[in-house]
């Protein structure tokens, strides 16, 4: 049976030139940047190349890219590294819609003393920037609001809350996991202090991701060791997956807009597919301000979970509930954030597409689901 997959805002396929690129790296080419010998020099070279094209891909400068292992460190080493260095500042603002890397490092650093301030966002799922204004005080050291929501593709007015933190100068971070390879991103025009991205939704491998530092930002490394990283990430790199992410970056650089528009027109059949045959279907959040490739659908009165495993078993891969943080089909909190009643919340799937889905793919995944939803109805 031919497997179709529509999970991208979990993890993609490595695209076949990031694969290709990173086997030398396994092979002949097994050198780390640490060694002065010919062999580490390749691998240092590596290293550096992957660093601009992920810097060139944000608007960033090679030396403001900190290579991780994914999305979750760099949001913890940005967290927990700028909030080791704000003093008094004890107050620190984020989101209730946050990826768990995010909520799950500001609970750590309320048990060490830090006054977290989570803000609400409205049913399209969209933070307000006058509550982050109103929310911001004098001992505010550092604001984390992601670009772009892992569960509904609503952007969130990044640029705006960047102005605010800037003008109290206080450090702002985004988690642009989801939003990197989706829309341009420039760092500089966004005004922001800090970036996490990680390397396995945009086809490069998983275990690798990077954080953009803005040049004379000072934080606290989270690992202490050898000078890896300008000091930042003691520990031997992980030489292959850093080029699989530069060869991803490189990628996305240069497609980003025709990749968009393809999978926008991929999107718009599917949900006038939906739309048109299944009473009471509703697509989540923001109508414009989202990113078209995910899909968060509420089919009232048919349990997602059992819509995800009906799908399943006809080969076709969805997600439902928060599945990237815990493997587990818990309610969503981010639609509980939006003001949807539970019972609604765990009636919801959410489609991610890909590069790789074709129109054919759509047909055949709106065919499966208005005819399971039809059954299970
Ligand atoms: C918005 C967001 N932030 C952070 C992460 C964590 O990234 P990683 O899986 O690379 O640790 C994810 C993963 O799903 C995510 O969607």
């Amino acid at each position: 049976m031919r497997q179709l997959y529509f999970d991208h805002s979990a993890t993609t396929l490595p695209d076949n030139a990031v694969i290709a690129g990173m086997m030398p790296y396994f092979e002949e080419n097994f050198g780390i940047p640490a060694s002065i010998h010919s062999l580490g020099r390749k691998g240092k070279a590596a290293v550096e190349s992957a660093r601009e094209e992920v810097a060139a891909l944000i608007g960033a400068l090679p030396q403001e890219i900190v290579f991780t292992s994914g999305g979750t460190e760099s949001v913890n080493l940005a967290l927990l590294g700028a909030a080791s260095g704000l003093g008094a500042k004890k107050r620190i603002i984020t989101s209730q819609i946050e990826h768990p890397a995010v909520l799950r490092s500001c609970a750590y650093l309320s048990q060490i003393g830090f006054n977290i301030v989570y803000l609400p966002v409205n049913k399209k799922g969209q933070i307000n920037p006058q509550d982050l204004a109103d929310a911001i005080t004098a001992d505010t050291g550092l604001i984390s609001i992601m670009q772009v929501n892992h569960e509904t593709g609503v952007l969130q007015p990044v640029k705006q809350m960047a102005k605010l933190a800037k003008d109290n100068g206080i450090l702002f971070h985004t988690d642009a996991v989801a939003a990197v390879g989706k829309i341009n991103i420039n760092v500089s025009e966004l005004g922001i202090d800090l970036l996490s991205l990680s390397g396995h939704k945009i086809y490069a491998p998983k275990g690798v991701g990077a954080l953009y530092i803005k040049s004379g930002i000072k934080i606290n490394p989270l690992l202490h060791g050898g000078h890896e990283e300008h000091n930042l990430r003691a520990g031997t790199e992980n030489v292959a997956a850093i080029v699989g992410l530069g060869t991803a970056c490189g990628i996305y650089s240069a497609k980003i807009t025709q990749e968009t528009e393809y999978i926008r027109l991929l999107a718009d059949n599917l949900w006038g597919k939906l739309d048109k045959r299944i009473d009471g279907v509703r697509l989540n959040g923001h109508p414009e301000q989202k990113l078209p490739g995910i899909l968060s659908l509420t089919f009232s009165g048919v349990s997602g979970e059992s819509l995800l495993i009906n799908l399943d078993l006809e080969g076709i891969i969805v997600s439902a509930g928060s599945v990237c943080s815990t493997g587990s089909l818990e309610t969503s909190h981010v639609l509980l954030a939006m003001g949807l009643p539970e019972k609604e919340a765990r009636c919801t799937i959410r489609i991610s597409l890909g590069r790789n889905n074709t129109v054919k793919d759509i047909e055949t995944l709106a065919d499966a689901v208005t005819d399971i939803v039809g059954r299970l109805k």
